[in-house]
């Protein structure tokens, strides 16, 4: 399984930031990626690669970054333009983010609502992208409440709070994934986590280090639900990232049943790693416990198609963040369970779902990669083919996604 994308995306923002030479292996060379790498490269970076996973970035320090030429373009990543927003609002020069057409209709007033309270000056589109950043502005250190569970939004204020006077902290409505927090103390940042309150103090610096990045278990999840809904499986997933920040679905899917031995658990670059076995069991539904919603915010599309083929309902409460991800995914889900047959009903903060039989049918991926490769899955069990529109995304993070689940036995071309 190819490597996580929010590591990835990190390992050249920190590495472009740093003071010497960053490389890393197990880089995810999925489209998300490649945008930061681009946008990097158009503020004057050196990078070379990525190449089969191996990536190198020559750092330029907190204050060698250049004005980009043109419009820097996030293309469909979420992390790329909420992260960047905070790194670019301190810099010296004016600087403009856009991206496709999913990523122009998401909120962006979460992360400038913060940093205009450290004073920034950030123009959108009535909230959306594009982002117009003004450059030469002094920020200072903030506490902030974050009205939602947000990784992308605490990693933002952090950022912004490497380059303003003062101290920079924050505190989050439940966890969220720390891999900004983890990643900068490998960059040798101090940041410090007291009585639920994250925080650190501006004007230090990052140091260039080495990083072998785990597999990405948001893409391990659709082999996870694969191989426990199709019969006779048995599949091991190797090196799999297991940030308990992370692995809400592996909690989801064993409360359902199914059956996932944790193996070889080790520590790889300050992140704990594992091999999974899993093997095909029969799926009961279950009430989500609310609390493990932002550790498997992600995982959602594939763990509905989980429920679908599960005996009894599944209900999803207290997630409405889902509503604003690469698509609605719950409206997106609900409308694609609905045409293949399940009994799927939409919530302003979730789902429930029937299980059942999975009929075939034309679906919507409503250029999302993770809808497109949910249903791909809910193929190993349908009554007959299950036809993805629009499923080119799946490259957002996941380039060898086809690939990879043909030479497991799947069935999967493009048509
Ligand atoms: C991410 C945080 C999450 C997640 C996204 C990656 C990150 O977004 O959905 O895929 O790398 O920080 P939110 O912060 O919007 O929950």
């Amino acid at each position: 399984v190819p490597g996580d994308k929010s590591m990835s995306h990190r390992t050249v923002m920190f590495g472009a930031l740093a003071e010497g030479t960053t490389t890393a292996t197990g880089f995810l060379e999925g489209q998300d990626a490649l945008c930061t790498v681009q946008a990097f490269r158009d503020m004057g970076v050196v990078i070379r690669g990525p190449k089969q996973g191996r990536i190198e970035i020559d750092g330029v320090g907190m204050h060698g970054l250049k004005a980009p030429e043109n419009v820097l373009d996030m293309g469909n990543s979420g992390t790329s333009i909420r992260l960047l927003s905070g790194l670019l609002a301190p810099q010296a020069f004016d600087s403009v983010m856009t991206g496709d057409f999913s990523l122009q209709k998401r909120p962006m007033g979460r992360v400038t609502t913060p940093l205009a309270l450290m004073g920034a000056v950030i123009d959108s589109e009535e909230g959306k992208p594009p982002l117009a950043i003004k450059g030469g502005q002094r920020l200072k250190g903030i506490h902030y409440e974050m009205p939602m569970a947000s990784a992308q939004v605490k990693s933002c204020v952090l950022l912004a709070g490497m380059y303003a006077e003062g101290r920079t902290s924050i505190s989050e409505p439940a966890t969220t994934r720390d891999h900004t927090e983890r990643m900068l103390r490998g960059f040798g940042y101090a940041v410090e986590c007291e009585n639920d309150v994250i925080s650190l103090q501006g004007g230090g610096a990052l140091k260039a280090t080495s990083l072998d990045i785990p597999a990405d278990i948001s893409s391990a999840a659709f082999f996870l639900v694969a191989a426990s809904i199709a019969e006779g499986s048995d599949l091991t997933l190797e090196h799999v990232g297991m940030n308990p920040t992370r692995a809400g679905v592996i909690t989801i899917l064993t409360l359902m049943g199914a059956d996932i031995e944790v193996l070889n658990e080790r520590e790889v670059g300050g992140e704990p790693v594992a091999d999974l076995r899993v093997r095909s069991a029969p799926l009961t539904g279950i009430e989500i416990p609310e609390d493990l919603v932002p550790l498997a915010i992600d995982e959602f599309p594939v763990l509905f198609i989980a429920a679908a083929c599960a005996e009894g309902e599944t209900v999803l409460t207290g997630a409405e963040e889902l509503r604003v991800k690469e698509s609605d995914r719950i409206q997106s889900m609900a409308d694609g369970l609905v045409t293949l047959g399940v009994n799927a009903v939409a919530t302003d903060d979730g789902i429930r779902i029937q299980g059942g039989e999975i009929g075939s049918g034309e679906v919507e991926s409503f250029d999302d990669h993770r809808i497109a490769m949910a249903f791909s899955i809910a193929g190993l069990k349908a009554s007959g083919p299950i036809t993805i529109k629009e499923a080119n995304n799946v490259a957002t993070s996941f380039p060898n996604f086809i690939e990879l689940m043909n030479s497991l036995g799947g069935n999967f071309y493009e048509v």
